[in-house]
């Protein structure tokens, strides 16, 4: 497949494992399991390709409304996953980190969260980026609380950086704070909602709605959705 143009940074909302298990009759849980098979293939992928950027919506704030079981299954699968990668990110070059509220997790998982950080922070291949437990509303006002906290202590200068407050300031106090726009936002499952993710960076980014489940979501399909967006014009608002 010949691909034009490769996205600086994609975003991924993983939906339909819980579909995928029950089409199989299985608990819904085997649908994250088999998830994470994805979640391998598309880091794989990136770094293939040579993409600098992936955001996967691992665990969203709405998430905690889930039967208890599931989130607990949920965690165990992101302690596991952590354990089983940290290798191969070290190997590969890639670079782990999160946002979202992280502090509520488990502790174990806290631990692993910041070891993987820890011992990536170097690497530039690829940014893998997990949102867990993850609101964009909610990092929107986190970031104007940080705004007003820096302006009350800045004395004289309250008036002028005030003024000076643009986009590009304001993203600076974001979670992605470091990290380009998604280009392309993929969605699996046929929804077509953004589900409270990135509302701030997805202004002008690409949406790719696929079908698939996430277990059944391929590396074609991504490449495919990678393909598609190479062929889109994008104009931010101007003329062709
Ligand atoms: C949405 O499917 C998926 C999630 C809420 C969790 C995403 C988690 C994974 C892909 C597991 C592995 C991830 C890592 C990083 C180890 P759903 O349960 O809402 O599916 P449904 O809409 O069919 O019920």
């Amino acid at each position: 497949m010949k691909l034009t143009k490769i996205p600086q940074h994609i975003a991924i909302i993983m939906d339909g494992n819980g579909r995928w298990a029950r089409k199989r009759h299985l608990p819904r849980v085997m649908g994250h399991q088999k998830g994470a098979e994805t979640v391998r293939m598309v880091i794989e992928t990136c770094v293939d390709l040579g993409i600098p950027y992936v955001t996967l919506y691992a665990f969203s704030q709405e998430n905690w409304k889930r039967p208890k079981a599931e989130i607990n299954f949920l965690m165990k699968l992101l302690d596991r996953y952590l354990d089983s990668e940290l290798e191969a990110f070290k190997k590969e070059g890639i670079r782990f980190s999160t946002i979202g509220h992280v502090g509520v997790l488990p502790e174990r998982t806290q631990l692993r969260l910041e070891r993987m950080k820890q011992e990536t922070k170097a690497n530039r291949k690829l940014t893998v980026v997990l949102a867990l437990n993850y609101g964009a509303r909610q990092e929107i006002l986190d970031a104007v609380q940080r705004f007003v906290s820096d302006l009350s202590r800045s004395n004289g200068a309250y008036s002028r950086r005030l003024k000076a407050l643009n986009e590009k300031v304001f993203s600076q106090y974001l979670d992605t704070a470091a990290m380009p726009d998604p280009d392309l936002v993929i969605r699996t499952s046929g929804e077509m909602r953004l589900s409270n993710f990135l509302l701030w960076q997805s202004s002008y980014s690409e949406f790719h709605a696929s079908k698939k489940l996430w277990p059944d979501f391929k590396k074609e399909d991504l490449l495919e959705a990678i393909r598609e967006y190479g062929d889109r014009q994008r104009r931010f608002g101007a003329l062709a």
